[in-house]
C-alpha cells in the first residue's frame, strides 16, 4: 500500500469512496452525495487546503484523509489550528490505512506551520472516535444537538492533536 498527495485524477475514485461511506451512513455527518467537482471544492484542493492523502492498495484507492485551514466563519479556530476529514473504504477499513494516512498528514501538518489539529466527530461514531483517540487526540469540546442535513440531531465531539506535544 501506498500514501501520496491527491491528484485531479483521483477525484472518481475518491467520490466513490466517500459516497460508499454516506450510504452506509452512521460515521459521517455529510448525507448528500458527493460529486467529483464538490470533491475537488472540498478536499481535493480547496483554497484552505493544506494537504490531501490518498490511501492506494494495488493500484486502487481504498481511502483518503483531508487536512484543512477553517473555513467556516461561523465557527472559527484558533490561529494554527488546522481542521481533519478521514476516509476508508468500508472494505479496507480496520487495517491500520488511518494510521498510515495520519502519518502522512501529521508531516504535512507540521510543514505547513499547524500547530493544532482539530477532528469534529459524531459522537455516534464509535469507530470514529476510537480512531482518533488512538492516534493520540484528546476531547476539548462538546457541541451539543446538531442537526445533519436530514433534521436527525446529534452531538459532535471535538478533539485536538497537538503537534509541539508529539514526538
Ligand atoms: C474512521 C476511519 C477513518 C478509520 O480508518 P481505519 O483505516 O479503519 O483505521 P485503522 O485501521 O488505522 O485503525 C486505527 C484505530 O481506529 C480504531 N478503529 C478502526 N476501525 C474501527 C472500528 N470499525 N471499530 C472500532 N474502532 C475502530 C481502532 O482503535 C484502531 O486502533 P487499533 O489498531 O488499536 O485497533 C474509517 O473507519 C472510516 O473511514 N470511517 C467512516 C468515516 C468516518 O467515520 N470518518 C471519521 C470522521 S470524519
Amino acid at each position: 500500500m501506498i500514501i501520496r498527495p491527491a491528484t485531479a485524477t483521483d477525484l472518481a475514485d475518491l467520490t466513490h469512496v466517500i459516497n460508499e461511506i454516506i450510504a452506509l451512513g452512521g460515521s459521517t455527518a455529510h448525507q448528500r452525495p458527493f460529486d467529483q467537482k464538490r470533491m475537488q471544492d472540498h478536499y481535493v484542493a480547496p483554497p484552505s487546503g493544506i494537504s490531501c492523502q490518498v490511501a492506494e492498495d494495488n493500484g486502487r484507492v481504498i481511502g483518503f484523509q483531508s487536512l484543512l485551514w477553517p473555513r467556516n466563519d461561523s465557527d472559527p479556530l484558533p490561529a494554527g489550528w488546522a481542521t481533519i476529514a478521514s476516509f476508508v473504504a468500508s472494505q479496507a477499513a480496520g487495517k491500520g490505512v488511518g494510521q498510515k494516512l495520519f502519518a502522512a498528514t501529521r508531516q504535512a501538518a507540521a510543514a505547513a506551520g499547524v500547530t493544532t489539529i482539530d477532528a469534529t466527530i459524531r459522537a455516534d461514531n464509535v469507530a470514529g472516535l476510537r480512531y482518533y483517540t488512538g492516534l493520540g487526540f484528546a476531547d476539548y469540546d462538546r457541541l451539543v444537538a446538531i442537526p445533519l442535513r436530514d433534521g436527525t440531531v446529534v452531538d459532535r465531539i471535538r478533539k485536538r492533536f497537538d503537534l509541539s506535544m508529539s514526538a
